[in-house]
């Protein structure tokens, strides 16, 4: 038996909240938490499911992925590689509240981890791209981030002393736009964090988390971050408003066309200010956070979400043990190791 929701608190819910929106999203959290009870909050039946150990994929196409992803020559003048916006050390993001591309140009947005990206949905915060692949073409031609062309990239790959051989090797048409995606795909597919404490504990080991951890869980179901934050990754498989019980953007200032999220890509009036809901399983590592960057600290986010995403108040031991559940989502790879 998992920790229970019977044994936690949860306190009732602050005056005020009004809306149609406000009550829809209510009306969400209330059946998934119905759900869990009804569930009675065995393993089988929890709304996060473990990474799996490993994914089937080509390892020559892995490997030759993983040169290409830490390959500069893949941007206009050299200076930035995948790996300089997504660095497999830090957790597969760079520490920045917005990336830095070629020339020193200011991104305008935070880069999310590239790590378990492949359990997302869609890629991108607005969900502009639907996988991996697809996503390449935005930070190789995007003048902000590699600013070049794939003409160009495919030429010095052509250059280069090992590259002709490793392409040929693999893919009857050598170096082309398709192929260097397809590789770099393969590689981006592989980063997967298999067997974090939570993971463990999920598969039976009772041992794998704390008291105050398996707290934080059962608070993490009960508040209703899980009607969001679900799934494999704990995020990635839907759309949400940020400041859905508030108005976030009016409290913040300065909007810029990126606040619009999937707007952007919809033009639906219902998708204005809505992003892709983060994936959390690399969340421990990867400060700052939102779309904007604009949370320092993991225990910031936290505040965030609960004004703006659930229109609540919430003690400060809550809000720690969540953190503190959090900082137990993130799993294991080899190519974290600098
Ligand atoms: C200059 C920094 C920069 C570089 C270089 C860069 N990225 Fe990104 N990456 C970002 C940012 C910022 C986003 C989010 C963009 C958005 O959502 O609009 C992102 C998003 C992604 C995502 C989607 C993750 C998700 O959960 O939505 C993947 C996958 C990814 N990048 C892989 C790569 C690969 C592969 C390369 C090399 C070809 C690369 N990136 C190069 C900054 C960068
Ligand atoms: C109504 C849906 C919803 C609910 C409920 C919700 N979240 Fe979120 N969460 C989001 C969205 C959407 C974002 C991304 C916002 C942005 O950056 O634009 C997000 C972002 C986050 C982030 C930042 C991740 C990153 O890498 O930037 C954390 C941490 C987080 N949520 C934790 C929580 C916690 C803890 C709760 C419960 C107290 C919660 N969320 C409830 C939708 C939700």
């Amino acid at each position: 038996m998992r920790a229970t929701l019977s044994s936690v608190r949860i306190p009732a819910r602050d005056e005020g909240v009004s809306g149609r929106r406000a009550r829809s999203v209510q009306a969400a959290v209330a059946m998934s938490f119905a759900a869990l009870l009804a569930a009675g909050g065995t393993g089988a039946a929890e709304p996060i499911h473990p990474v799996p150990e490993a994914i089937e994929l080509d390892r020559d196409k892995v490997a030759l992925g993983r040169d290409l992803f830490h390959e500069p020559r893949l941007s206009k003048d050299g200076s930035v590689s995948c790996a300089s916006c997504h660095d497999l050390a830090r957790g597969g993001s760079d520490g920045r509240r917005v990336s830095i591309g070629i020339e020193g140009r200011l991104g305008v947005v935070n880069s999310p981890t590239v790590f378990n990206a492949v359990f997302n949905f869609k890629q991108f915060w607005d969900g502009r791209a639907n996988t991996v692949e697809d996503q390449i073409d935005g930070p190789v031609q995007s003048p902000i981030e590699m600013g070049s062309i794939w003409s160009e990239v495919v030429a010095k790959l052509y250059e280069h002393d090992s590259y002709p051989r490793r392409f040929d090797a693999i893919y009857p048409d050598g170096i082309n736009r398709k192929t260097i995606k397809e590789s770099l795909g393969a590689f981006v597919r592989s980063l997967i964090t298999p067997n974090s404490r939570f993971d463990q504990w999920l598969n039976g080991d009772e041992e794998a988390l704390t008291a105050e951890e398996k707290h934080g869980y059962a608070l993490f179901k009960g508040y209703g971050c899980v009607s969001c934050h679900q799934g494999v990754n704990v995020g990635g498989n839907m759309f949400q408003v940020f400041g859905v019980l508030n108005e976030y953007f009016k409290k913040r200032g300065n909007i810029t066309e990126a606040d619009f999220g999937r707007f952007n890509v919809t033009g639906n009036p219902a998708d204005r200010h809505a992003f892709k809901v983060p994936s959390l399983r690399m969340a421990a590592l990867t400060a700052p956070y939102f779309h904007d960057g604009s949370a320092a600290t993991l225990r910031d986010a936290v505040d965030v979400m609960f004004e703006f995403q659930l229109g609540r108040k919430a003690p400060d031991e809550d809000k720690d043990a969540i953190v503190a559940f959090i900082k137990t989502l993130a799993g294991e790879s080899e190519e974290m190791q600098p």
